[in-house]
C-alpha cells in the first residue's frame, strides 16, 4: 500500500517534469567559501554542461544559494560585531562571487532569508500540518548547535575530564535541551523512505545507500521540526505561533522548492530533481528526512543523490582551529580557476576523501595541462612547422599510409574512437577522474604519435620534405586537440574554450555528435586542400603556464618540493632538449 504510494507521486512526478533539475547544498554564511564547498558545486556544475552537452534538446536547471537562519549564524555575525543581516549579505556574496570566478554556471542563487523562500516555507508548514504529520511535544535531548540537529546517546563521545559531550559523527559538543516543539511523524514514513532509498541508483556511491539502509534498520524516532523563538530567533517564525521558529534543516531543504517558485504551480515544470549533489556529512538529511518531508507533503522525493566524499588537507580535516582552511580564491591565484577545477574533478572521487597537497596540485596540472595538452597545441600551432597557420585536413592518400605505417597513429585512432562512449559512460555516473583518464590516455597517444611521425623531418627545408604528410600529421594532432577539447569543456569550460577558438571551431561544432567527425571515423572522404581551417591569430596557442615548484608554495612542503626539485630539473632539461629539436 505504502510502496504503491510512493510509486504513484514518483510517477507523478516524472511526467510533470521534462527538464533535468540539479541542486548543490546551500551553503552555511558562518564562514568563507572554501575548496570543499568549491567542490560541492563544481560537480554539480560539470555535471549540468554535461547534460546541456550530451542533450541540447533538455532543459537543464542548476539551482545554488546561502543556508542563512540559526544559532550559529547568529553566533558568527556577534563575533564579527555585525548586524546579522549585514553579515549574511557579505557572507552569500563572498560565495557568489567565488562561483562566478569558478564559472559556476546556475540558474538561480537562492538565499534562505529571502521572501519567496520564506512563503515556500509557510505553504510548506501549513501543507504537513494540515495532512496530521505535525503535532505538539514537550521534548528533551542533546542538540549539537554546529551539525544543527538533536544526537542520541549512542551517537555521542563523553570526553571524562570535562564532563562535555560531542557528535560522534563532527566532533562538536552538544547541550542538554528541554523545550516543548512542534513535532514531525518521521516514523510513520520508514517504510516509504526505504522503498525510495532501494531503488536502483537512487543513492550514488552504493556505499552511501547502504550506510541510509542501516539506518533505516532500526526504528526512526519522531523528529522536532522547530525551536523555541527565543532561544533560535534568527529564523522563519512557526505560522500561527511566533513562539516557535521552523527548524532550519527543514527550511533550509525547502529552498529546492522555492528556487522553482513553490507553491506556485510553475515548480511542477521542473519537479523532481534529477540529482541532488550533496558531501556525505548531510546525507541523513537528504537521504531520510528530506524523502519523508515531501512524502508527507505529497511531492515527488528526489530522482537521485549524489553524495560526494571530503577534501583534507595534507590528510588532515580541514578547520579553522588547525589553519589548514584551503580559500579557493587563493589556491586559484596558483594554479588558476580552471587548473582548480580541473584538479578537483581529477583527484576527487565520491566514494572516499581526497588529499589536497601543493605537491599533487602541482605535479598533475604541470603533466596533464601543461606538458600533454599545452604543449601539443603550441607545438601544433608552431610557425616553423605550420607557417601558414592552419588546422589542415588530412591529405586523402596520406592518412592511410600514416596509419599503416606508423604504430601511433593506429593507437591514437583507437584512443579517439573509444574516447565518446567511454567519457559518455563516465559523465553520466559523475566520474569525472575517469573523463579525464580517458582524455589525457588521448592526447598521451598524441603526443607520441606526433614524436613518432617527426614531422619536423618532413617540412620545406627538412631532409625529406613531404608538405602533404607534414599537413596530416598536423590534422590528425589538432583532431586529437579538438575531440579532447569538446569532451572537456564541462570540466574546464574556459581553458577549452580558448583550445577551440584556437583551433577556429565554430561554437556550433563543439557538442558531443561533433565527437564523431574526425579522422579517426572518416579516412576516406577527405579532399586534402579545401576545408582547411586558418588558426585564429588573435587567440593564444599557450594554454596553461607551468607552475614553479617556489610559486606561492606553502612553507611546510618546502621540503618535499626540494627533493622533487632534483627530479623535475633533470626532466625539464629533457624537455627543453626535445622542444629545440623540434622547432
Ligand atoms: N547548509 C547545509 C546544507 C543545507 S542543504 C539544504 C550545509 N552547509 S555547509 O556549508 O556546511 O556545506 C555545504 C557543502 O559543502 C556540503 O555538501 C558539504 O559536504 C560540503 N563540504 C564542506 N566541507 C567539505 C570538505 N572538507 N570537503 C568536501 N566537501 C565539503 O551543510
Amino acid at each position: 500500500m505504502l510502496v504503491s504510494k510512493v510509486k504513484y507521486i514518483q510517477a507523478l512526478g516524472v511526467r510533470c517534469s521534462s527538464s533535468h533539475y540539479v541542486t548543490t547544498p546551500i551553503f552555511y554564511v558562518n564562514a568563507a567559501p572554501h575548496i570543499g564547498h568549491l567542490y560541492s558545486a563544481v560537480i554539480a556544475d560539470a555535471h549540468c554542461r554535461y547534460q546541456r552537452l550530451r542533450h541540447p534538446e533538455r532543459k537543464v536547471r542548476l539551482c545554488t544559494g546561502t543556508d542563512e537562519h540559526g544559532t550559529k549564524i547568529q553566533q558568527a555575525a556577534a563575533a564579527h560585531k555585525v548586524p546579522v543581516g549585514q553579515y549574511c549579505d557579505e557572507v552569500s556574496a563572498r560565495y557568489r562571487d567565488v562561483f562566478r570566478a569558478a564559472g559556476i554556471e546556475h540558474d538561480d542563487f537562492i538565499r534562505t532569508t529571502e521572501q519567496r523562500h520564506k512563503q515556500a516555507v509557510a505553504h510548506f508548514w501549513h501543507r504537513l500540518q494540515s495532512r496530521g504529520h505535525i503535532y505538539s511535544a514537550a521534548y528533551s535531548g542533546w542538540y549539537c548547535v554546529s551539525d544543527e540537529t538533536f544526537l542520541t546517546e549512542s551517537q555521542l563521545r563523553l570526553d571524562a575530564t570535562s564532563g562535555t559531550r560531542y557528535s560522534l559523527e563532527s566532533g562538536h559538543p552538544v547541550e542538554w535541551t528541554e523545550e516543548t516543539n512542534y513535532m514531525f511523524r518521521l516514523s510513520q514514513f520508514q517504510d516509504d523512505v526505504r522503498h525510495w532509498v532501494q531503488q536502483e541508483a537512487c543513492i550514488r556511491p552504493a556505499k552511501f545507500q547502504k550506510i541510509l539502509l542501516d539506518t533505516l534498520s532500526e526504528p526512526l524516532p519522531d523528529v522536532s521540526v522547530s525551536r523555541p523563538a527565543n532561544r533560535v530567533h534568527w529564523a522563519i517564525p512557526v505560522p500561527n505561533d511566533d513562539t516557535q521558529t521552523v527548524y532550519v534543516w527543514l527550511d533550509a531543504l525547502i529552498n529546492y522548492l522555492s528556487s522553482l517558485g513553490y507553491p506556485n504551480e510553475q515548480y511542477l515544470a521542473d519537479w523532481p530533481p534529477a540529482q541532488q549533489i550533496i558531501g556525505k556529512d548531510i546525507l541523513k538529511f537528504h537521504g531520510i528526512y528530506w524523502p519523508a518531508f515531501l512524502l508527507a507533503a505529497g511531492l515527488a522525493p528526489p530522482q537521485q543523490l549524489h553524495v560526494h566524499s571530503h577534501w583534507t588537507v595534507d590528510g588532515q580535516k580541514m578547520s579553522k582551529s588547525k589553519h589548514n582552511v584551503v580559500d579557493p580564491v587563493q589556491a586559484a591565484q596558483q594554479y588558476t580557476m580552471e587548473g582548480l577545477r580541473y584538479f578537483l574533478l581529477r583527484e576527487g572521487v565520491a566514494h572516499s576523501d581526497g588529499n589536497y597537497s601543493h605537491v599533487k596540485a602541482l605535479r598533475i596540472l604541470n603533466s596533464e595541462l601543461a606538458d600533454t595538452l599545452g604543449n601539443l597545441l603550441s607545438r601544433a600551432c608552431a610557425k616553423s612547422l605550420n607557417p601558414q597557420q592552419i588546422y589542415p585536413e588530412p591529405h586523402v592518400e596520406h592518412l592511410p599510409h600514416l596509419l599503416h605505417d606508423v604504430d601511433a597513429a593506429k593507437r591514437l585512432q583507437e584512443a579517439l574512437l573509444q574516447l565518446e562512449g567511454r567519457c559518455e559512460q563516465h559523465y553520466e555516473g559523475n566520474h569525472f577522474h575517469l573523463v579525464a583518464d580517458t582524455a589525457i590516455a588521448a592526447l598521451h597517444a598524441a603526443n607520441n604519435f606526433f614524436e613518432c611521425a617527426k614531422p619536423w623531418e618532413l617540412k620545406a627545408g627538412g631532409s625529406s620534405p613531404n608538405p602533404p604528410r607534414l599537413q596530416t600529421i598536423i590534422a590528425m594532432t589538432m583532431d586529437a586537440l579538438r575531440l579532447c577539447g569538446i569532451v572537456l569543456q564541462p570540466m574546464m569550460p574556459q581553458l577549452t574554450s580558448r583550445l577551440l577558438d584556437k583551433l577556429n571551431v565554430p561554437t556550433s561544432q563543439r557538442s558531443w555528435r561533433h565527437l564523431q567527425e574526425s579522422f579517426a571515423t572518416t579516412t576516406t572522404s577527405t579532399d586534402g586542400v579545401h576545408k582547411n581551417r586558418q588558426l585564429d591569430e588573435q587567440s593564444s596557442a599557450h594554454l596553461f603556464q607551468r607552475i614553479l615548484e617556489h610559486q606561492n608554495k606553502p612553507a611546510e612542503q618546502q621540503q618535499q618540493q626540494q627533493s622533487l626539485s632534483h627530479v623535475k630539473r633533470t626532466q625539464s632539461k629533457k624537455e627543453r632538449k626535445t622542444t629545440t629539436r623540434m622547432s
